[in-house]
């Protein structure tokens, strides 16, 4: 099939847009490049041998995404990796990541259902998630706007709320939810991986430019939270794994609104992720405990049975796997694409 990547060029997308091109699909990238580098089709190209055409534009704009559909359309399915995603920076910024988040969703849309796409597979979050009561969360934990801490969160809630509704008047259309954990993780050619912009927000991203010496000390978010270790635990995902679950989602999808929780199931620490990662490296890492971040959970972690049973796909790569690959991609790209 052949699927429009919006935000394909991004760190999910691109991944994924290399499990489909393995899984015989084809894949156009759809990205303004204002978070990533335009390098990454030649990366993909270097891994798959196959090509992956790349649109410069923006999806939250209706031209740029017909444009798309007349140079390289018509698509099958459209997946939507198009959005703002730094929590911190929501709370801060709140219009500019509902303006983006829901009008890409907006563009995306209109234009598909104009052109007569079977499926709409969307990348949402496991942070929509609203009661810590309901760990670990199934796909039918509560979900209340209202309760949910950050911007980024509701509009990807928001998100869902419209995608339920376009649906029910395109019954002939598939709608698929991907609620994300915590990806982290990089191809194991080192050719692609995370790639973020300044300082990173993430633990893991931040933990590697530390590794290579381009920051100082780990800080450890808070040692006193109710979990084994006192430090945060949180689901994280092969980004390699999750982008596998896009081809199955894919290749799975019928008529109708489906949601799936794309993770391990098992929650992780700071300190045990820290630990992981000095196995990688083979020493210590400098690090210091940190008073709490604000908005923190002490817990998040899913229920992944759904995704197994209705998709046949699980995760399956360790956290050894996800920190030894990491490590490499760092290795390779200490600048990151243009570095
Ligand atoms: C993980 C843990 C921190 C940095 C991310 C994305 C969000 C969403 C969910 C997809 C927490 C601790 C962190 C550091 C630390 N992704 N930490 N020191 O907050 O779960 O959110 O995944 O929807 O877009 O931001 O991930 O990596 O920031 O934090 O101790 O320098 O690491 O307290 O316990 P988070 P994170």
């Amino acid at each position: 099939m052949r699927v429009l990547l919006a935000g394909g060029a991004g760190y999910v997308g691109a991944h994924t847009a290399i499990a489909l091109i393995e899984a015989g699909h084809e894949a156009v990238l759809l990205d303004d490049l204002t978070n990533t580098s335009g390098l990454v089709t030649e990366r993909i190209a270097r891994i798959t041998g196959g090509r992956a055409p790349l649109v410069a534009g923006s999806a939250a704009h209706v031209d740029d995404v017909e444009r798309a559909f007349a140079e390289h359309g018509p698509f099958d399915s459209i997946m939507h990796f198009a959005a703002k995603k730094a929590v911190g920076e929501s709370v801060e910024k709140p219009l500019d990541y509902y303006a983006n988040n829901l009008d890409t969703t907006y563009a995306l849309l209109r234009v598909g259902i104009a052109n007569g796409i079977r499926s709409f597979i969307f990348s949402s979050t496991g942070t929509v998630y609203s009661d810590p009561a309901d760990l670990p969360f199934t796909e039918e934990a509560t979900r209340n706007l209202v309760d949910l801490s950050n911007p980024y969160s509701k509009s990807k809630l928001m998100n869902e709320v419209v995608l339920a509704d376009v649906q029910k008047v395109n019954p002939g259309l598939n709608i698929t939810l991907l609620r994300y954990f915590n990806p982290v993780g990089a191809h194991e050619s080192g050719l692609v991986g995370e790639d973020p912009k300044g300082t990173p927000n993430n633990l893991m991203p931040f933990v590697a430019r530390v590794a290579v010496g381009a920051l100082p000390e780990v800080g450890i978010f808070g040692d006193d939270y109710d979990t084994p270790d006192g430090t945060g635990q949180r689901d994280y995902i092969h980004v390699v794994d999750l982008a596998e679950g896009h081809v199955a989602a894919l290749e799975k999808a019928q008529p109708g609104l489906a949601a799936y929780n794309l993770g391990t199931g098992i929650p992780v620490s700071v300190r045990e992720l820290v630990a992981s990662f000095e196995r990688a490296v083979g020493h210590e890492l400098p690090k210091s405990v940190k008073p709490r971040r604000a908005g923190d959970l002490a817990a998040t972690y899913c229920d992944p049975s759904k995704a197994e049973h209705e998709l046949g796909w699980k995760a399956t790569r360790t956290l050894d796997d996800m920190t030894r690959d990491v490590w490499n991609w760092q290795q390779k790209n200490p600048g990151g694409y243009e570095g």
